[in-house]
C-alpha cells in the first residue's frame, strides 16, 4: 500500500577469513591487531547496508577520476565492471562479508581490486573512508527520506478518507480529559492530519540539509588532485558539495535532525495509539478496533487487546532514545572525523525502520481497521454539559456581558447536575428562571448539532468546514505527490 521498502540486508555469512588477518591500512602496523579489536571495531555487521549508496558514490567518484585525467579511461571501464559484479552479489545476498576487512568501504574496495586488479586499487585516489562514509550515509538516507514522504502522505490520506466520511458525527471535545464541547470526529481526524502535515515540511526541510556531498573533502582537509565537486554531486543528484570539508567529514547534524523529525512524528502517532486505547477501551467504546489489530489474553477468554495502538505508543520511546544517542555521539567530538562517528548508524538504521513499520501499520488501521461508533460518541458528548458555552454565548448575543452569561450558565449546570439531566433537557421555564433573556430559540443552540455548526469559520469543526478542511488536506497531499 505504500512505498516498497528493501528487504533487511541478509545475515553475513561467517567470516571467510580469521580477524587477524591484513587489513588494507595495516602497512605501518609492525602487528596485525588482536581478534578482539578487530571485532569491536568492524561495522561491516551494519554498514553493509549502505552498500548500493557505497557503490553509486565510488562510480562517480571514479568517472570524476577520469575526466579529469586522474585514472584512465580503461581503469575506469574495470571498475564499473567489477562494481557491476559486486552490486549483483549485494543484491543476491551472495557477497562474502568479512569483518577482517572492516567495513563495507573496505570490503567492497578489496573485492574489486580482486576482480580488477590495479585499477580498483586507483579507486580511492582524492578520497578517504571519511568523506565516503558520510557520503553514503547522506545518499542512503535521502532514499530514506523520500521513501518515508510516501509512507506520510499514505497515512494522511487515511487520515483525510476517514475524517470526510465523519465530518458530521458528533463527539466530545475534551481539555483536561473532561468533555469541553462538542466536535465532530472528522474535525479531531483532521487535527492528526495537521500534525502529520507538518512532519511532511519538515522532512522535506531536513532533505535539503541531507543532500549535501561531502566527496572531496577526503580525510579533512579536501585533496591535492585536480577534483571536479560539482560533476560529482551532479551524477549523484546531491543540491550541492559541502562548503567546507572539516564540516563535511565530522558533522552528523543532518542524521541527528531525521531523527528529531522522525521523533516527532513518533510523538504525533503516540498521541493517536493513546487515543485509541483510550476510545477502544469499554468505558469509552468509541471506536472498535478490528480483530486484525488485536491480541487475545492468554488467561482471560474474553479480552481483546489494543496491540498495535500500545506498540506504536511504545516503539516512540525507541525512536527518542536514538535521537538522544545521536546528540550525545555528537557533542564532545573535536573536528574533525573521529571513530565515534562509526556508532551513528545503528541508531539512524533503526529510527527508519522503526517510523516505517509504525507509518505503514498506523495508516492500514486507520483505513482498514477502525469502526467508528457514532451512538456512543453522541452519549457522551450529551453527558457532559458539553454545550454550556454555547448557551453563554446565546445570551451574549442577547446582550449580556460575557462574564455575566458565564455565571448564569454555571447554575443552570448546577440545577441540570442535580436533577440529574443535560441542559437540553431542562424545560423552558426552569432554564428562564436562571435568565430572563432564555427564548424558546436557545434548544437552537443547546443542540449538539446547532452547537457544532455554529462553529462555522476555517479550522472550525461545523461540518461544512470538515469537509472543506478535508478537502484542502486531499489537495495539499496530492501537490506534495506531483512534487517529487
Ligand atoms: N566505518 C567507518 C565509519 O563508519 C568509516 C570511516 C572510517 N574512517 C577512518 N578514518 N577510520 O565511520
Amino acid at each position: 500500500m505504500t512505498a516498497a521498502r528493501p528487504p533487511a540486508p541478509p545475515e553475513p555469512p561467517p567470516a571467510d577469513e580469521p580477524a587477524r588477518a591484513r587489513a588494507t591500512w595495516s602497512g605501518r602496523f609492525a602487528e596485525p591487531v588482536s581478534e578482539r579489536v578487530a571485532r569491536f571495531q568492524a561495522s561491516v555487521g551494519f554498514d553493509r547496508r549502505l552498500a548500493e549508496a557505497d557503490i553509486d558514490g565510488s562510480l562517480a567518484h571514479a568517472r570524476m577520476l577520469a575526466a579529469a585525467g586522474i585514472i584512465s579511461h580503461d581503469d575506469f571501464a574495470a571498475i564499473e565492471r567489477g562494481m557491476g559484479v559486486i552490486r549483483a552479489d549485494v543484491r543476491a545476498g551472495r557477497f562474502a562479508w568479512s569483518i577482517a576487512d572492516e567495513d563495507v568501504h573496505l570490503n567492497i574496495e578489496k573485492r574489486l581490486t580482486a576482480l580488477v586488479g590495479d585499477a580498483g586499487k586507483r579507486l580511492h585516489t582524492g578520497r578517504s573512508r571519511n568523506d565516503q562514509v558520510a557520503t553514503d550515509l547522506r545518499l542512503w538516507l535521502r532514499g530514506e527520506i523520500d521513501a518515508m514522504a510516501i509512507r506520510l502522505r499514505a497515512l494522511r490520506s487515511a487520515f483525510v478518507d476517514l475524517a470526510e466520511r465523519h465530518a458530521a458525527t458528533i463527539m466530545p471535545g475534551f481539555t483536561h480529559m473532561q468533555v469541553a464541547q462538542p466536535v465532530t470526529f472528522g474535525h479531531h481526524l483532521l487535527a492528526y492530519e495537521a500534525m502529520f502535515a507538518r512532519d511532511s515540511e519538515r522532512l522535506a526541510g531536513c532533505r535539503g540539509r541531507v543532500n549535501r556531498m561531502p566527496l572531496g573533502s577526503a580525510a579533512l582537509a579536501g585533496t591535492s588532485y585536480p577534483i571536479d565537486r560539482d560533476a560529482v554531486a551532479r551524477e549523484l543528484g546531491f543540491d550541492a558539495p559541502c562548503r567546507n570539508s572539516l564540516d563535511a567529514v565530522s558533522d552528523r547534524d543532518f542524521a541527528i535532525e531525521f531523527a528529531a523529525c522522525a521523533s516527532l512524528v513518533m510523538v504525533h502517532l503516540s498521541r493517536f495509539a493513546e487515543e485509541l486505547v483510550v476510545w477502544s477501551s469499554q468505558r469509552y467504546g468509541f471506536v472498535a478496533l478490528s480483530d486484525g489489530f488485536c491480541t487475545g489474553s492468554s488467561i482471560m477468554p474474553q479480552k481483546k487487546n489494543p496491540d498495535v495502538p500500545e506498540l506504536v505508543r511504545g516503539k516512540s520511546g525507541r525512536v527518542f532514545g536514538h535521537l538522544v544517542a545521536l546528540l550525545t555521539l555528537m557533542k564532545a567530538q573535536p573536528l574533525a572525523y573521529n571513530k565515534d562517528n562509526q556508532e551513528d548508524k545503528e541508531p539512524l538504521f533503526d529510527t527508519v525502520d522503526t517510523l516505517a513499520d509504525c507509518l505503514e501499520i498506523v495508516a492500514d488501521l486507520v483505513a482498514h481497521g477502525l469502526a467508528p461508533v457514532p451512538d456512543r460518541m453522541r452519549a457522551a458528548a450529551r453527558e457532559g454539559y458539553a454545550t454550556a458555552t454555547d448557551l453563554a454565548d446565546y445570551l451574549v448575543r442577547k446582550g449580556l456581558p460575557f462574564r455575566d452569561a458565564h455565571e448564569v450558565v454555571a447554575r443552570a449546570v448546577r440545577e441540570a447536575e442535580t436533577r440529574g439531566v443535560d441542559l437540553a433537557d431542562l424545560p423552558l421555564a426552569d432554564l428562564a428562571r436562571h435568565s430572563p433573556l432564555v427564548a424558546a430559540d436557545v434548544f437552537d443552540v443547546l443542540t449538539l448539532e446547532g452547537s457544532v455548526a455554529s462553529r462555522d469559520h476555517p479550522g472550525g469543526t461545523a461540518p461544512r468546514r470538515v469537509r472543506e478542511a478535508a478537502a484542502a488536506a486531499r489537495a495539499a497531499i496530492a501537490r506534495e505527490s506531483e512534487a517529487r
